[in-house]
This record gives structure tokens, C-alpha cells and sequence, in this order.
């Protein structure tokens, strides 16, 4: 398609001395920058409408298709302040295609790859003084799709508009980098076969609240489910990736089997880690490997991994029955701080970048 022009509102909502309050202790999801993106889409148009706006509510027809069905999918990158002032994106090219992915599957339109790097460069272009610099801050970029067709029929999308928000971003667990321990969520699935569990759709995360609620009221930051057809197979966590650990340096991680999220994290710390010349094994890991493996040391270190929790170290696995692993004083493990390291380091160019994920 021919490039769109984006039209822009440049004027700032917040005073200069409100934002750099914010940005002194951002947080996770609390605040959100001046201006967001906009783009409209119809069958009979098209994409159009690209437009550069203040931040401010939508105007959904209550009829809309998202508000019924969900018909909703959404992407989450980061930029990155650099030591001399820049700012960086990582890998948005392999957001613009999972977000495709997604569309695909909770038919939606596809928004052609260059219009999604257009419009994620353009609300950097004007909200670039958002873009935080102190210790791992970065600015978090949630791109979204949702279907906005005025029709109560279930369908495909006649109507959609893609959105791009921005929120200044710290750690995203309170308490910063630290181990957390996680629940196992036995009877409540995220995601079935064939279903959309490798979507990055709201329905998704929505299906996680009530276990992600258990899991608080049992002490534990985040939710593992398992494959609901074979109940021990784990799958991933509430909203990241896991890894597993051997004492050999030898990594596991689920395989993306259509239930879980190919996490864009996850795929740069499998390459990191080969280039560094680890095993990685993409395949089916249960529940019952992992403890047992722990019990007999033969797994030393386990972490969550997606752009939000970068890579957050797992501390314990908690279940109905009580505690189910422990890594003890073994917590954060020495592989899992160093990738997180090299990662980071890429991405505020404090270590270089073999790969070509930063732009
Ligand atoms: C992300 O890591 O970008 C996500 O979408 C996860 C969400 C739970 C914040």
C-alpha cells in the first residue's frame, strides 16, 4: 500500500514539571504519555485516517463488536533511552508480525508491517521527552487493535480502528528484580487446543484474573497454567514465558504449540543463549520434571520472561498441596541475572547488538 500521512496534535497535555514527577517513579501501567495513535479501517476503505492525537478517551459506539465478543488484540515493545541521550526500539518488526498473527486469528485486518513501525516511530517523534532514563526505566508502547463495526452480529470485522498508548514504565513487579514465587493454577486453564492461547488477545489475559487473584491470595506474584489436555504439561505463566534451568546450562522452554505466546523476549533469549553456546530445548516440560529435577539439583534455576517482566527469577512453584519447589538460597540463579544483563544491555547499548534487534 502507499505510505500514510499521519496528521499531528503536537501540543502537550501535561506540564513539563507533572511529567518528570511521573517519571522520577513511573511504575507499571500507571501513567500515560501525551498523545496516542489512530488508525481507521473499513472493508470498503481500507486503512486511513492516521492520525498523531492528544491522549483522551475513545468514542465506541456501544454496539461495537469489542465490547461484545472481545474482538481485541494488542502487542506490547518497548523504547529505550541510550546513555548519549537516543532512543531505541527493539524488534518492532517482530511485534508488527505477531500482531498479524493475532488479527489473523480473531479475524481482524492485518495493518501492513511499515504502518505499525511508522506510526509506534511517530508517537516516539512527539512523545520522546516521555522516554524515561534512569536505571532499567524504559517507555512501554501498547499497540491494540479492536473492532468497532455499530452491529451485534458475530463476524469478522467489517469496522476496526488500530491504537498505539504509551506508558512510562519501571519494574513490573513491585519490589523490583526479585525472585517471586508463582501458583500453580490446577483447575483453571488459560487456553485450550485450537483455541486462541497464541493470540495476544485481551480474552486471554482476561481468562487469568480469577486464578491470577487465587494466586495473590496465596502469596504468589503470577499463575502457571498447564495444558488443559494433559493437565501437568506446563504451558506458561498469566502473561510471560517460562524457562527452565538444568545444572548442565542446558535451557528448557515450553515449545510454541498454539497455546502459549511465541513471546518476542522469549525468541531473543533462546538466540542469546545458543550464541553463547548453551542447549536450548523447545519441547514439552511437566510439572513433574521440573520439581522432580530441583529435588535431585539437577534443575537450578527457573525465570518468567516477556517485555514487561524482562526476566523476572522464580523463587518457588506454590500449588493447592502446599510448596511444590523451592530454589531456596539458590534464587535468582547465576544464568538467569546474566542473561538478563546481556538483554538489557542491548537494549540500553551498553552491550553491542550482533543481532540487529535494536533500531
Ligand atoms: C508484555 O509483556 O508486554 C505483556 O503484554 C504482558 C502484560 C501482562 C503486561
Amino acid at each position: 500500500m502507499t505510505a500514510l500521512a499521519f496528521t499531528r496534535t503536537e501540543a502537550d497535555r501535561l506540564p513539563t514539571a507533572e511529567r518528570e514527577a511521573i517519571l522520577a517513579d513511573p511504575g507499571f501501567g500507571n501513567h500515560f504519555t501525551d498523545h496516542m495513535v489512530s488508525i481507521s479501517w473499513s472493508v470498503d476503505a481500507g486503512w486511513h485516517d492516521a492520525e498523531v492525537l492528544p491522549y483522551g478517551p475513545l468514542q465506541v459506539d456501544p454496539a461495537s463488536s469489542v465490547l461484545h465478543y472481545g474482538q481485541e488484540i494488542f502487542e506490547g515493545l518497548k523504547a529505550y533511552r541510550r546513555p548519549d541521550g537516543s532512543i531505541v526500539t527493539f524488534r518492532a518488526d517482530a511485534n508488527a508480525r505477531r500482531l498479524n498473527t493475532s488479527a489473523d486469528r480473531l479475524a481482524l485486518p492485518e495493518l501492513p508491517e511499515e504502518l505499525f513501525v511508522a506510526a509506534v516511530n511517530e508517537l516516539l517523534h512527539v512523545d520522546a521527552d516521555w522516554v524515561p532514563s534512569g536505571e532499567d526505566q524504559s517507555l512501554y508502547l501498547r499497540p491494540f487493535m479492536i473492532a468497532d463495526e455499530s452491529f451485534l452480529g458475530v463476524r469478522a470485522a467489517q469496522k476496526a480502528r488500530f491504537l498505539i498508548i504509551a506508558s512510562p514504565a519501571g519494574a513490573y513487579f513491585t519490589g523490583g528484580v526479585k525472585p517471586v514465587s508463582i501458583w500453580l493454577s490446577k483447575d483453571l486453564a488459560r487456553a485450550g487446543r485450537g483455541g486462541t492461547g497464541a493470540a495476544k488477545c485481551g480474552g486471554n489475559y482476561a481468562s487469568s484474573l480469577l486464578p491470577t487473584r487465587i494466586a495473590a491470595a496465596n502469596g504468589c506474584a503470577q499463575v502457571l497454567f498447564t495444558d488443559s489436555a494433559t493437565e501437568d504439561t506446563i504451558d506458561e505463566l498469566g502473561g510471560m514465558n517460562l524457562f527452565i534451568v538444568r545444572a548442565d546450562g542446558t535451557l528448557i522452554t515450553p515449545r510454541t504449540n498454539g497455546n502459549i505466546l511465541d513471546g518476542i523476549t522469549r525468541s531473543s533469549l533462546i538466540r542469546l543463549a545458543e550464541a553463547r553456546g548453551h542447549r536450548v530445548e523447545e519441547r514439552d516440560v511437566t510439572v513433574r520434571e521440573w520439581r522432580e529435577g530441583v529435588a535431585d539439583g539437577s534443575i537450578t534455576e527457573a525465570f518468567a520472561c516477556g517485555t514487561a517482566a524482562v526476566i523476572t527469577p522464580i523463587q518457588a512453584l506454590i500449588g493447592e498441596e502446599g510448596t511444590l519447589l523451592d530454589f531456596g538460597a539458590g534464587a535468582p540463579g547465576e544464568l538467569t541475572m546474566s542473561l538478563r544483563e546481556e538483554l538489557t544491555g542491548i537494549q540500553f547499548g551498553t552491550v553491542a547488538d550482533p543481532f540487529g534487534w535494536v533500531t
